[in-house]
C-alpha cells in the first residue's frame, strides 16, 4: 500500500500540496469511490484510480521495446544529442526507464528500456551471454575466413579476445555484404571492431533480437511498445530469475 498523493505526485500528477486540492474538489476516484483523503492508502497495482475522470495509468515496472533511430543516443539524458527518452511519452516516463546496455548513436534497431533494476543488471552482465543477433552491412566481401574468424573468438584493437560467435552470410558483392552476427557479449562498438579487426567496415548496424526478445516488425524507426507478459517472462528466464 501507498499514499495516494504520493502515487499521484510520481506519475506527474502535482506536487502532493496539489493533490491535496484536486482530492478536495473530489475529482479523485478510487474504485468507484470519491476519495477526499488524499493522505489516504492505496494499492495502485490492484485498485483502479481516476483523476478528472480519466484512469491513471500504472505500472510497478515498466518495460519498453525501441525500434531506436538514427542519430539518437542510448542515454538517459545529454545536453546536445536527443535521447532514447527523448522519445517516449511522459506517460511511460514517468517511471524512469533506462536502456538495458547501448547500441551506439548511429546503431538502430531493437533497444530494451526498463526501471527494473534487477532484470536490466543480469541482462548487461556478461555472465549470463544473452545473444544478440544484428543485420549489418560491411564495405567489402564477406568469406568462409571471416566466418572461422567468428567461430574461434575475434581478438579486439585492445586485446580482449571475444566469445565464439556467429557470421551467417546473406549476401556478398565486391564492395558490399549483407550479414548476420550473433554475439553473447556487449563490448563497446562491438561488432564494429570485430570487422575492424579483419580489415572490414560496418557501415550499417541494426540490432533484431535480445536475447528471446525479437524486434517487433510493426515498429518503425522510432517507435516502441510495451512488453508483453510473456516476453517479460522470457527474459526472467533468460537470466534465471524465475
Ligand atoms: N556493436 C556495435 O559495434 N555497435 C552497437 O551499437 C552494438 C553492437
Amino acid at each position: 500500500m501507498e499514499r495516494l498523493d504520493k502515487v499521484l505526485a510520481n506519475l506527474g500528477y502535482g506536487s502532493r500540496k496539489e493533490i491535496k486540492v484536486l482530492a478536495k474538489k473530489g475529482v479523485i476516484v478510487v474504485d468507484g469511490v470519491i476519495q477526499k483523503d488524499s493522505a489516504a492508502q492505496v494499492n495502485p497495482e490492484s485498485s483502479s484510480i481516476e483523476v478528472n475522470g480519466e484512469k491513471i495509468f500504472y505500472r510497478k515496472n515498466i518495460y519498453l521495446m525501441l525500434n531506436k533511430p538514427d542519430g539518437v543516443i542510448s542515454a538517459t539524458e545529454d545536453n546536445y544529442d536527443k535521447t532514447v527518452i527523448d522519445l517516449i511519452d511522459a506517460k511511460y516516463a514517468a517511471f524512469n526507464p533506462f536502456p538495458v546496455g547501448r547500441l551506439d548513436k548511429d546503431t538502430v534497431g531493437l533497444l530494451l528500456l526498463t526501471n527494473d533494476g534487477e532484470l536490466n543488471h543480469r541482462l548487461i552482465a556478461p555472465k549470463w551471454h544473452v545473444d544478440k543477433v544484428y543485420y549489418a552491412k560491411i564495405d567489402a566481401s564477406v568469406d568462409e575466413e571471416d566466418q572461422k574468424a567468428f567461430e574461434k573468438g575475434i581478438t579486439l584493437d585492445d586485446g580482449y579476445k571475444c566469445m565464439p560467435g556467429n557470421l551467417e552470410i546473406l549476401s556478398v558483392s565486391d564492395n558490399l555484404s549483407e550479414v548476420k552476427v550473433t554475439i553473447h557479449e556487449g563490448k563497446f562498438h562491438q561488432v564494429k571492431r570485430m570487422f575492424e579487426s579483419l580489415g572490414k567496415h560496418v557501415i550499417y548496424l541494426k540490432r533484431e533480437t535480445f536475447g528471446p526478445i525479437k524486434l517487433d516488425t510493426n515498429l518503425e524507426e522510432g517507435e516502441y511498445r510495451e512488453l508483453t507478459e510473456e516476453e517479460v517472462n522470457q527474459l526472467r528466464v533468460a537470466v534465471k530469475l524465475v
